[in-house]
């Protein structure tokens, strides 16, 4: 049997953010690369380092800053990680998914989680937000699901539905502020694959067959948890790069950071908007 975090050790995690802070803080934030800027509107805000808590993985990738910030956004307390973790850093989904874990032992009953992915419907163009209706776990359909392992009772149960796990309330909310924000907004459906390198043509032109709208390298494992644990989630994508579909263009992670110069206050905008309405 491998070994997987215990909820004693997601206890020592999460006893660690709750020393630092003096509100229990109701909205967890993920926010994607080139997208963390988010976290610095965040009033008053106490920072923790990532490498000062047990457990937590550190992000290796450039345009993930790596700590926690703690605060008021927009009337609410929040929990922004600024930076996140991806499977193909090498650490394993337990892991990866560790922070989702200690919001819920924090009493976080809301997820807002942002990516940048590449665009496979037609009609999408780099800077485009996109809130996500659904996802295609391919990572975890092919046996990497982050709930493998034993079961945490206090959490969850072991055959947690997925029907809605972006919440059609909030999807809805955000969808009302990028109106009232004069945003165009996309929806669709994201795919989630570990990546590291990006997608072949091939890849591509299966996605568009199996019904992906947008694809990327993270979320999906965040997602699985929080809905394990019954959190309630948003999820936006921001589109960066165009997939090539017919291997004519390149991508490139630079692209992928500029995008987010041109996302982040469009994200800005819904997300607050929400924050607000919650
Ligand atoms: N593919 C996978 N992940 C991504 C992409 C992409 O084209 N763009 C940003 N993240």
């Amino acid at each position: 049997m491998e070994k997987f975090l215990t909820l004693q050790q997601i206890d020592e995690a999460a006893d660690a953010v709750r020393n630092k802070i003096t509100t229990p803080p109701q909205v967890g934030m993920i926010l994607g690369s080139g997208l963390g800027s988010l976290a610095e509107l965040v009033e008053n805000p106490i920072f923790i380092p990532y490498e000062s808590i047990p457990y937590w993985p550190r992000s290796t990738v450039q345009g993930h800053v790596g700590r926690l910030a703690l605060g008021k956004l927009a009337g609410k307390e929040v929990m922004v990680l600024q930076g996140r973790t991806h499977y193909y850093e090498g650490y394993p989904m337990d892991q990866i998914t560790l922070p989702v874990r200690v919001m819920q032992r924090l009493g976080i009953k809301y997820l807002f989680v942002t990516n940048a992915a590449g665009a496979i419907h037609p009609d999408f163009e780099p800077g485009d937000v996109m809130i996500i209706t659904d996802h295609i776990s391919l990572i975890a359909m092919t046996g990497l699901n982050p709930l493998r392992g034993p079961n945490l009772v206090e959490i969850g149960e072991r055959f947690p539905d997925m029907s809605q796990a972006y919440d059609r309330k909030l999807a809805e909310l955000a969808r009302t502020e990028a109106h009232k924000a004069g945003i165009q907004y996309r929806e669709g459906v994201y795919a989630g694959l570990s990546g590291p390198s990006f997608e072949s043509p091939a890849d591509l032109r299966f996605l568009r067959t199996i019904g992906s709208d947008a694809v990327g390298m993270s979320t999906v494992p965040e997602v699985i948890v929080a809905r394990h644990g019954g959190m309630r989630v948003l999820g936006i994508s921001g589109i960066s790069n165009k997939a090539n579909l017919d291997g004519s263009t390149i991508t490139t992670h630079e692209e992928v950071l500029e995008a987010g110069r041109v996302i982040a206050p469009k994200l800005q905008a819904i997300v607050l908007g929400v924050l607000r309405n919650l």
